[in-house]
């Protein structure tokens, strides 16, 4: 058998979920609409719809989801004897301001994530919070336009104070903005709204309305970071990137230039959230295209004062770029000199997504070298189709086998490379609603939700194989 060498004693061996995509009540207990209530389920490669409000007639995953919120209780008991020290999820802003721009809370909200915190406590499990997962208040769109609108920084700001104060003794891990780079990445509809609540105009441009969005959000977090530290010195207090690395597909150096060009559109947010400092590629891409970004002396200062702590990231797959005419790609949105193109030597899940697990290990390198800072692990994990046994088992190998390789690699940054890695929570530990598709049926748990895509099921929870592998796994710190 490989030897696998001991993580380090006070790894965060978890799981992650967010609050939109597991809990439902979506309006239960004072909580108001959020941006993700509005977008339709989708399917494999048919893409979600935002609707204007909730229309009649549409079906929204996120209104029920896999109903933690009544559940939360015996799920944490499933979590317990699954050995989790860590769990990862968000506050959903609306259930605390429920328009968002309220002065007073919504105590109900409040409460809930309470009980929340004092139960996963009680069993042993750390709550690791993000801040915004996708939801942002529904009402700050209407109202304001989301994060394009410098309101949203004051918004935000006091919501996180509001919780922040709330749970002081209770939460110490903390999370800004989810995957805050996947606005980055051409600006697809559902990334933009995701991200910052935002709808391009026909006669807008799009870059330069999410360059603007983007740096409100690195405001926002770098002043929330400091709130934080005031309110109890011992918040470990980080951003949250979505690290897709893009290789260059051939060694032909335009396509080494065009792997760093692209790589540099998603590393500048977390440049920002590390440095404090807006780097000069990106300076020079504003001048280069005439892009009017407003930012203020005391907003850059506010940028400097706010530095995370460490830098949590989410990694599923890698890509590849070219500019080779001779190879097949698919376009890359405001990047018209080269496109991606399929990895040859990786094989990729049901949904396309390339599994390629030395990319973790390589993502980990190359993010440790370029900042230094602890990195956290926050997401990682398989989406695939899962078959329910005659004798109710689901016999997850497949997810055993990506989870596993993945644990391997990040083991060898970790004892070869000198990684600093604090924790790895595996997304998804209980079957939830797919961000991207809307699905249930694209399930990434250890914990299987009895639940189709139409809404259909008991919502009875199984445990997979996965989940005995997980917790031998937790058990034994790695080995
Ligand atoms: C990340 C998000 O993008 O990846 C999660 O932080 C999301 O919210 C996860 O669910 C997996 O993506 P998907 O589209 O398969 O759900």
């Amino acid at each position: 058998m490989k030897e696998i060498k001991k993580f380090p004693s006070n790894f965060l061996w978890g799981g992650a979920v967010s609050a939109h995509q597991i809990e439902g009540a979506y309006l239960e207990n004072g909580r108001g609409l959020s941006i993700a209530d509005v977008i339709t389920a989708g399917a494999n490669g048919v893409d979600r719809q935002i609707t204007e409000g909730v229309v009649e007639g549409e079906y929204y995953p996120s209104h029920e989801a896999s109903d933690f919120y009544h559940r939360f209780k015996e799920d944490i008991q499933l979590f317990k004897t699954l050995g989790l020290k860590a769990f990862r999820t968000s506050i959903a802003w609306s259930r605390i301001f429920p328009n968002g721009d309220e002065l007073e809370p919504n105590e109900a909200g409040l409460q809930f994530y309470d009980e929340l915190f004092d139960e996963l406590l009680n069993n042993g499990i750390e709550p690791v919070i993000t801040l915004s997962h996708f939801e942002i208040p529904y009402h700050l769109y209407t109202e304001y336009g989301g994060f394009r609108n410098k309101k949203c920084i004051d918004f935000f700001a006091h919501y996180a104070k509001v919780v922040m104060e709330r749970y002081k003794d209770k939460v110490k891990y903390w999370m800004t903005f989810n995957e805050i780079n996947n606005q980055a990445d051409g600006q697809w509809p559902l990334h933009v709204w995701t991200n910052s609540a935002v709808i391009i105009g026909a006669n807008e441009n799009k870059e330069e309305v999410v360059y603007q969005a983007a740096i409100n959000e690195l405001i926002a977090s770098a002043r929330v970071v400091k709130i934080g530290h005031e309110i109890n010195p011992d918040f470990q207090i980080g951003c949250m990137m979505a690290y897709v690395p893009v290789y260059p597909y051939s060694c032909n150096p335009t396509d080494i230039m065009a792997s760093v060009k692209v790589n540099d559109r998603r590393f500048f947010y977390s440049d920002v959230h590390v440095r404090g400092v807006i780097p000069t590629y990106v300076k020079k891409y504003w001048k280069k295209h005439d892009f009017v970004i407003d930012i203020s002396d005391e907003e850059l200062e506010a940028l400097q004062m706010g530095c995370v702590d460490y830098i949590g990231f989410s990694y599923y797959m890698s890509n590849a770029v070219t500019t080779l005419e001779n190879v097949r790609g698919q376009a890359i949105p405001d990047f018209p000199e080269a496109k991606m193109v399929k990895n040859p030597y990786i094989s990729a899940s049901d949904w396309g997504w390339q599994i390629d697990p030395v990319g973790l290990r390589y993502v980990l390198n190359a993010v440790y070298e370029r900042y230094q800072k602890p990195l956290f692990v926050v997401e990682n994990g398989f989406g695939a189709y899962d078959k329910i046994t005659d004798e109710g088992l689901v016999h997850d190998d497949y997810r055993i086998d990506y989870l596993k390789n993945h644990i391997e690699q990040m083991e060898l940054a970790i004892n070869e490379d000198g990684v600093d890695v604090m924790g790895y929570t595996p997304w998804g530990i209980l079957d939830l609603v797919s961000f991207g598709s809307g699905e249930m049926e694209k399930r990434y748990g250890m914990i299987y939700v009895d639940k189709d895509n139409q809404g259909n099921g008991s919502l009875n929870r199984i445990k997979k194989d996965s989940f005995n592998w997980y917790q031998a796994v937790i058990e034994r710190n790695g080995i």
